[in-house]
């Protein structure tokens, strides 16, 4: 499998309003940390997710976690 693009090398932290959302596990979204389409015609889907009232979430953006959508502190271990 093809490795994702680390679109950034640190987290984000959001208040999502309650609903359904999509998360970019490509890395090729100008809309981090979310999907814009990008992804189309390669080998990665966007992870829906559900918020059911307004919270506030750290989510990946280098796109290694285990654990997404949520950072769980891959980005330090990137490679220069
Ligand atoms: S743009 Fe990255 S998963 Fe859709």
């Amino acid at each position: 499998m093809t490795t994702p693009k680390v679109a950034f090398r640190g987290p984000v932290e959001v208040v999502l309003e309650p609903g359904q959302y999509y998360f970019c596990t490509c890395g090729q979204s100008r809309n981090q940390p979310f999907c814009d389409g990008s992804h189309k015609g390669g080998e990665f889907t966007p992870l829906r997710f559900e918020v059911s009232e307004r919270e506030s979430m750290v989510l990946c953006q280098c796109k290694q976690t285990a654990s997404p959508p949520f950072c769980d502190g891959s980005h330090h271990d990137l490679e220069d």
